[in-house]
């Protein structure tokens, strides 16, 4: 099939590539020239596992092109994927201005029959929306049909995600569009997975749903965590042993620095948003939300509190930067509050990430002393603070690092070390929620 696939981020250039390499023809479309001339040449403009060979591999092919040109994206595609980004607006609503744009280009050029996908992660009643202002546009009366979509992958795990899937949520309430959309994901891997097949509106909500669990189940084990922190209680074992329960699965039980990313906290905050416009006070999730802002602060609390509130002139080792281990983005980045607020008190930075070094120095320019390796940054510190798990620094040598800090002192904000081992180099461990 030839499907044309709108925005060339994370979403949309996974969609489109895998799609290419699952035998459709697929041309992806984003009004950002530099991306589209960096995947022209070749390149992808960001770091996902597995995606800059799965890129060349189909564009050499032929079945993967890039284009700035919306016109010819819409001719081009029997299916057209919006995976456009939809930012939290400043009252954490959803900015759905780039997903309402993509849906007026498509109007004002459809040329025959298509089905538009919304795969981007929207509120319900945008795929209703959408389907009102293609029409609006769509002067000719050329028919179409609307499908909400939503996407499930994992940065860092995006094609395995996709090719792999847990669930494939289509809504529509379109006869014509299902099999059209049974036809697009024929030959994803396990081809017993179930389609959730349903309406519009309950698609859009499971992609919010979704999300808003997995974040609670994130709070939920960072608020056990803050109670093992007053009570001596370990929270390795306690989250452990939850995890032995079937019914709540070990996964996403493992407290740290807050979650952060592009999904997580704007899709929460919809979420909230869209049920007080309805008169709904989503008093829970406003917790959850509440209590990632204070996760995120807690780090930097227990670093004062070791060094009795006076950190100014200490110089401090960063490992971590990106919002998850496995990938470049920054987005919401439990480390930026993290470096924002200890450089507030003072604290010299030295930050080491496999990846995200580049994306880094676009927000902190030169506040802070960019490093290319664990031991660099250890190099003179009061401390090193692990903030994100990054495989890397699972095997790091402490008996050598520390003959390289001024103090052995580790915080640990993803409790991947044993506090055992690390004393008995002579570290202080302080964890969240250890003993
Ligand atoms: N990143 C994830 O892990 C993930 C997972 C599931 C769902 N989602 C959702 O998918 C959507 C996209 O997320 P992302 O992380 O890929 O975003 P992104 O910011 O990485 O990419 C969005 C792309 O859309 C492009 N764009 C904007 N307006 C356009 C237009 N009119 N025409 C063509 N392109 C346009 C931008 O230039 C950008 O390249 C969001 O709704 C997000 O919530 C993201």
């Amino acid at each position: 099939m030839n499907i044309t696939v709108f925005g060339v981020g994370y979403v949309g250039l996974t969609t489109g590539a895998c799609l290419a390499n699952l035998g459709h023809t697929i041309l992806c479309v984003d009004v950002d020239e530099s991306k589209i001339k960096i995947l022209q040449s070749g390149k992808v403009p960001f770091f996902e596992p597995g995606l800059q060979e799965l890129v060349t591999q189909n564009a050499r092919k032929g079945k993967l092109r890039f284009s700035t040109s919306a016109e010819e994206g819409v001719k081009f595609g029997e299916v057209i994927f919006n995976c456009v980004g939809t930012p939290s607006n400043g009252d954490g609503s959803a900015n759905l201005e780039y997903v309402f744009s993509v849906a007026k280009i498509v109007g004002e050029h459809l040329n025959d029959y298509k089905v538009v996908v919304n795969k981007s992660t929207v509120p319900p009643g945008t795929a209703r929306k959408t389907a009102e202002i293609i029409s609006e546009h769509n002067k000719n009366g050329v028919s179409f049909d609307v499908v909400s979509n939503p996407e499930f992958l994992r940065e860092g795990n995006a094609i395995r995600a996709f090719n792999y899937p847990d669930k494939i949520v289509v809504g529509t309430a379109s006869e014509k569009a299902l099999p059209i959309m049974r036809k697009v994901y024929s030959g994803r891997m396990r081809t017993y997975l179930p389609i959730v097949e349903t309406d519009w509106e309950t698609a859009e909500l499971i992609k919010y749903a979704n999300n808003a669990f997995l974040a609670t189940k994130i709070s939920f084990i960072n608020e056990i965590s803050n109670i093992c922190d007053r009570t001596g209680a370990d929270v390795k074992i306690v989250s452990m042993a939850l995890g032995l329960d079937y019914r709540i699965s070990p996964r996403f039980l493992n407290p740290g620095v807050g979650y952060g990313g592009s999904c997580f906290p704007k899709d929460v905050k919809a979420l909230i948003k869209t049920a007080h416009e309805k008169g709904y006070q989503a008093r829970l999730l406003e917790e959850v939300d509440a209590l990632n802002e204070r996760q995120k602060k807690l780090m930097v609390t227990k670093i004062k509190e070791r060094f009795n509130n006076d950190i100014q002139g200490k110089t401090f080792g960063v490992l971590g930067l990106s919002f998850k281990p496995k990938t470049n983005d920054m987005r919401e980045a439990p480390s930026i509050s993290i470096i924002s607020e200890l450089l507030a008190h003072g604290a010299e930075l030295r930050v080491h990430d496999p990846c995200a070094l580049e994306d880094a120095r676009k927000i902190f320019n030169d506040k802070i002393t960019y490093c290319s390796s664990a031991e660099e940054a250890a190099l003179g510190s009061s401390a090193v603070i692990l903030v994100t798990e990054w495989d890397e620094f699972r095997g790091i040598n402490f008996s050598e690092l520390g003959k390289l800090m001024k103090e052995k002192i580790i915080f640990d904000g993803r409790n991947i070390y044993e506090p055992e081992l690390l004393k008995d180099e002579g570290f202080e461990y302080i964890g969240m929620g250890r003993k």
